[in-house]
């Protein structure tokens, strides 16, 4: 299985295909086995690539850094204090500077336009490491966790519980689409993804034979499960909605009740992480009702929330070695 993805952007997965997205899992889990049985080989050995980020980061800057260093290239972070970006430099100058000096560039930040831009002026390959509208590098991420926990994809029943309109939520229903996941969005009417969104993934889902729901009742998304998830329910850039986020969404807080009711013994519960679980953090104290998911479920047997964190770097270092 080889595809040639040389030289392309990964903006979104709508411009993936379903074999394309399948060769990229394949990739990382052989990547994963390589280096961990010590046969990993340095395959961008000289290559640099730029990291610019516009919001904070765990996982996706340390994914990209060592990712880079696995492969043999030079990962270079450049916050968005750090440089001319944004402030005395347009996005398409930025662009064709980085395109001179590296060989590939992570994105994270805000607009979804800046890393279109971004690729359309660098003239090399520009990774989406989150944007207000998509995560697809955490879709990536999450299916790989799935085909490792239960052996395959298709038709595995997934339920994305809470902000169904944000960027995790959008960038797993256009991947499960594509590859044939049965996808629920369970939460509240007003936060349900965009009808155009979900009306192009459904077209999607024709060629996969994957299905997709959009539904208040945790009952019916929930139902016959195999995987539970959820993401926070303000996201980088939404601190000013914390309060109203937490009186729509409370209702679907992920708790023992609710893995219960999937009805399934064998369901796994996932968050791309960071999450409100326990009132350890600053912003938890001052809201002690932010958290998406209980304690008990975050640190019960039925998570997997950090083998999701680990693979963050194989995939990341799937889409870098295909693309460059
Ligand atoms: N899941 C994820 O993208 O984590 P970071 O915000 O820490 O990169
Ligand atoms: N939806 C979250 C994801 C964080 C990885 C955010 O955008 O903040």
């Amino acid at each position: 299985m080889a595809f040639d993805l040389k030289g392309k952007s990964l903006l979104t997965l709508k411009n993936f295909s379903k074999e394309e997205i399948n060769y990229l899992l394949y990739l990382a889990i052989q990547l994963k086995n390589a280096k961990k049985n010590g046969s990993l080989k340095k395959k961008l050995d000289g290559k640099n690539i730029a990291l610019l980020f516009e919001k904070t980061s765990t996982r996706t800057r340390c994914a990209f850094v060592t990712a880079a260093y696995n492969e043999g290239a030079h990962a270079e972070f450049l916050g968005k204090n750090d440089i001319q970006f944004g402030k005395k430099e347009s996005v398409a100058d930025t662009a064709r500077v980085l395109g001179r000096m590296f060989d590939g560039i992570g994105f994270r930040g805000f607009k979804q336009e800046t890393v279109e831009t971004l690729a359309k002026y660098s003239g090399i390959p520009v990774w989406n490491g989150l944007t207000d509208l998509y995560h697809p590098t955490q879709a990536l991420a999450d299916f790989m966790t799935i085909q490792e926990k239960f052996g395959f994809l298709k038709g595995v029943k997934f339920a994305f519980v809470g902000d169904g309109r944000n960027n995790v939520a959008n960038s797993l229903m256009i991947g499960a689409s594509k590859i044939g996941i049965d996808f629920s969005v369970v939460g509240p009417k007003s936060l349900f993804p965009q009808n155009e969104l979900v009306a192009e993934c459904k077209e999607y889902a024709i060629g996969s034979g994957a299905s997709i729901m959009v539904t208040e009742s945790i009952e019916e998304g929930v139902k016959g499960c195999k995987v539970i998830y959820t993401d926070i329910w303000a996201s980088m850039g939404e601190e000013d909605k914390i309060q109203e986020r937490i009186e729509l969404l409370k209702p679907y807080q992920v708790n023992m009740d609710m893995i219960k009711m999937a009805e399934n013994d064998n369901v796994i519960f996932m968050h791309c992480l960071p999450s409100f679980h326990n009132l350890e953090t600053e912003i938890a104290k001052k809201y002690p009702d932010i958290c998406e998911v209980t304690d008990e479920v975050f640190e019960s047997r039925y998570s997997r929330v950090f083998d999701e964190a680990e693979n963050r770097v194989w995939t990341i270092q799937a889409v870098m070695e295909a693309t460059l």
